[in-house]
């Protein structure tokens, strides 16, 4: 099943007109998510660093607007290197990476793959856990793919770096590895979608730069439509679509990483104070920019879904606690 790896985001929109409006939000603003880079800036009004990513600036005639890395030209790739040291893992070293994670959970080797030099040979026999551990508890443990770029460590439709497309079978993301789990593991289709859903639930990333954002949201969501179908062999309902879409709105979020805030959403604060000899405005910059402190920003602190609990929190707060408890 060869595929065009880039998603289309008109396709998307005749699947489902709400399915990309849900794509596009912005959980920690309630709005939705935006550039936050200047690539698009000259297309004009809409296409600015701050401008919010609306439905209308990437379908109909603006559909071709969002390309994955390897499909952008090398001039674009060139600059985005330089502004945001965008540089995307091969497939064959996230599979390296997420096997030495999943050695350590197993406690042994070669659980989903056998390494082969720079590609693998996946394992054909169903995964056994070890003691004290279930398959529920995998699929559960949380994950997260930190600067997420497209999200090649969470899911793996295609090698980001040469644009290979990978079968459904021989994928190595962390949510792929979850999914083949559950497919193990179940037996109805109301099952597989319980557990598929926990899957989506567990995963989290978070990235910068809003076109790459939408990007690695699309690709889990149609990782979820590849597996849904090569396991039901018809595609899922729109309802799953957008079961699922929503959980992407949450788990992968823009966020400067270095502050925890929306990106460039510390803005200098207004400090009008009138004195009889100087009435001029000043302007303070942002105080957790200034004294480099974190619990400090006047921009938007991000929002996280804790689905356990259903309700969402701050991750700085998240971070803070995990720091106090030595986990990170
Ligand atoms: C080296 S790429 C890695 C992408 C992906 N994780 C991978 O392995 O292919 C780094 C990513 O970090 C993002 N980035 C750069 N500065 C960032 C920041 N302060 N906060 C969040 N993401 C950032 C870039 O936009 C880029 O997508």
């Amino acid at each position: 099943m060869e595929q065009n790896i880039d998603i289309k985001e008109n396709y998307i929109y005749q699947l489902d007109a709400n399915l990309l409006a849900i794509l596009l939000l912005d959980k920690s603003s309630g709005k939705n998510i935006i550039w936050a880079t200047d690539n698009y800036a000259e297309r004009g009004f809409g296409y600015q660093s701050s401008d919010q990513i609306m439905v209308d600036s990437i379908t109909h005639r603006n559909g071709s607007v969002i390309k994955p890395r390897t499909t952008k030209s090398k001039k674009e790739q060139a600059i985005r290197v330089r502004d945001k040291a965008e540089v995307f893992t091969p497939s064959w070293v996230c599979n390296n990476q997420n096997n030495l994670v999943d050695n350590a959970w197993f406690g042994r080797e070669n659980v989903f793959n056998t390494e082969n030099d720079q590609t693998w040979i996946t394992s054909t026999e169903k995964i056994t856990f070890p003691e004290g551990r279930t398959w529920q508890d995998y699929v559960k443990a949380n994950r997260m793919e930190i600067s997420c770029g497209e999200a090649p460590y969470l899911a793996s439709r295609y090698d980001t770096v040469t644009g290979k497309w990978i079968e459904v079978r021989d994928r190595i993301g962390i949510l792929d590895r979850k999914i083949r789990i559950v497919n193990e593991n179940t037996e109805t289709e109301q099952d597989w979608m319980k557990w598929v859903t926990k899957a989506f639930q567990s995963v989290y990333g978070f990235e910068w730069q809003g076109d790459s954002l939408l990007i690695a949201r699309e690709n889990l969501l149609f990782s979820f439509i590849d597996y849904y179908t090569d396991r039901f062999t018809v595609p899922p309902i729109k309802e799953y679509l957008v079961k699922i879409a929503k959980i992407l709105s949450w788990n992968l979020w823009q966020m400067d990483g270095l502050k925890y805030v929306i990106p460039n959403s510390c803005k200098p604060i207004e400090n009008s104070q009138l004195s009889l000899f100087d009435d001029r405005t000043k302007n303070e910059p942002c105080p957790g920019c200034l004294k480099n402190d974190n619990a400090l920003h006047i921009g938007t602190y991000c929002r996280i879904m804790d689905w356990s609990r259903e309700h969402s929190v701050r991750f700085i707060d998240l971070f803070e606690r995990s720091k106090k408890h030595g986990k990170v």
